[in-house]
């Protein structure tokens, strides 16, 4: 076996060429939620099959599905060692709010040190130093340590329906000893962090409608149904400006918490609190005030309005009562909780809280659940050694608020250990405009990652 100093020289050589090759991947605008980009998400899992190929998987394919294609690739080198899944997601999240992009978000740009582009941060970038760490070991040590499982969706941002399909129906193709996902984020550049869980989510829209049709609000204001402010009514009776959410049954579901992570909460040593206003721009945190922040994020459920749309939103004035309205509207949810369960508590609340005289209608558009990893085993241990050999500090563990609803199938279906060790930083703008990925968070990444793979094997 070469050395790890061997192959981080390697890694170091090649640094340029792998992020020539991702800012090609990147300049493809993958969005997985709007048709116009259907063609776009095919070359973009093209793309990164076509990449595995040329590393030399002697398995790599997409797999089409109802929605887009999965990615898959597999290298089994001896049934002796250990095998490897590692996962991640080539879509991106839509571009608006266009005008706020300091350069186009697909004309990927190397600013200061980042990569910025939609996509790099969650999860392309992410995804590239793990091929990248495949690769110092293939060229470096002429074989990979150990037998690695490549799988790779591509409506990740869009809820992921196709390949939770394929993982319930492929349990035993899929069949590894652990997960690794490179899509979550540091505390800092100095503090790694191992991800411990995962808040769950229930997306929906709300339609709610008044009048046969747009009324003159001059002869009719006083009188009409409003959809657009019964929709505000109704959102604020929802959550108020508390920021308590008003339904019973997922107040009495929320998991109580162990004393030390409660404790961890409480005392915040990493000064989460701060950190979350500076990276907002703000000077105090809204919400359930009572509750430490990082409590608020890892397992407090959270109600959020994305858009509302109705009515009339151009230029100049137009004194109309709209016939309709609709908001989308998310809830997360703590690990455990299941979200079609939820749904159905929220469907009461929605019914019991609508203004009289208007209709309203909720619609499912995804979900997924959340999770929880029991984090002693020997995979995040590999992990934790692997972060504090790159970093020089041993990374905390800690539970993050987004979502990514395939984790929580891994764990309960696939009965695999996961291990969410991710790269990205807290000021990457992920979903927002300029978006970006640091080159030294690169760098490390594809260094940390190669170790990992080498602990998991020797160990
Ligand atoms: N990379 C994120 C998940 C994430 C974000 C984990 C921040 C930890 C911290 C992932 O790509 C994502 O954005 N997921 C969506 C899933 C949803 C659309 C089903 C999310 O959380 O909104
Ligand atoms: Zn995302």
């Amino acid at each position: 076996m070469a050395t790890a100093t061997t192959r981080n020289n390697y890694l170091d050589e090649n640094q340029s060429r792998f992020i020539e090759q991702l800012l090609e991947w990147l300049a493809i605008p993958s969005i997985s939620t709007l048709p116009e980009h259907k063609d776009d998400v095919r070359r973009a899992a093209d793309w990164v099959r076509d990449k595995l190929v040329a590393m030399g998987f002697p398995e790599a394919k997409t797999i089409a599905t109802e929605g887009h294609p999965l990615v898959y690739g597999q290298w089994l080198i001896d049934n002796k060692r250990p095998t490897l899944l590692f996962y991640g997601h080539y879509d991106v999240q839509p571009v608006d709010p266009i005008d706020e992009w300091q350069t186009p978000p697909f004309q990927p740009t190397i600013r200061d040190g980042n990569i910025y582009c939609r996509g790099a941060s969650d999860d392309k970038a992410q995804i590239m130093l793990v091929l990248a760490a495949l690769e110092a070991w293939i060229k470096v040590d002429g074989a990979l340590p150990l037998n690695i499982k490549i799988l790779l969706e591509g409506e990740e941002e869009a809820g992921g329906a196709s390949i939770a399909r394929y993982v319930q129906e492929n349990p035993e193709f899929l069949r590894a000893d652990a997960v690794l996902i490179c899509d979550t984020h540091m505390v800092h550049p100095k503090q790694p962090s191992l991800v411990t869980g995962l808040r769950g989510v229930l997306y929906t829209e709300l339609a709610v409608s008044g009048a046969k049709t747009d009324l003159h609000s001059g002869s009719y204001g006083g009188v009409a149904p409003n959809p657009i402010h019964a929709l505000c009514i109704l959102i604020s009776r929802l959550k108020g400006e508390d920021g308590v959410i008003q339904i019973p049954e997922l107040a009495a579901a929320i998991p109580i918490p162990s004393a030390a992570e409660e404790l961890f909460w409480q005392e915040d040593p990493l000064h989460a609190k701060e950190a979350l206003c500076t990276e907002m721009g703000v000077e105090e945190l809204v919400g359930e005030k009572e509750y430490p922040a990082l409590e608020r994020i890892g397992l407090r459920p959270a109600l959020e309005v994305h858009g509302i749309r109705g009515g009339f939103t151009g230029t100049g004035a137009k004194t109309v009562i709209p016939a309709s309205a609709i908001a989308k509207v998310s809830l997360r949810l703590p690990a455990g909780l299941e979200p079609n369960e939820v749904f159905a508590w929220l469907e009461k609340a929605v019914d019991e809280k609508i203004p009289g005289g208007h209709k309203v209608r909720l619609s499912n558009l995804h979900s997924g659940k959340g999770f929880y990893i029991e984090h002693d085993n020997r995979y995040i241990r590999a992990a934790a050694e692997a972060l504090e050999s790159a970093y020089g500090t041993a990374p905390v563990f800690m539970r993050e608020g987004g979502s990514i609803p395939i984790a929580a199938l891994f764990d309960t279906v696939l009965k695999t250990p996961v291990v969410l060790m991710g790269f990205g930083l807290p000021d990457d703008n992920i979903h927002a405009p300029n978006e970006k990925f640091s080159i030294n968070q690169f760098n490390k990444g594809t260094k940390t990652v190669a170790d990992f793979l080498g602990r998991l094997t020797s160990g």
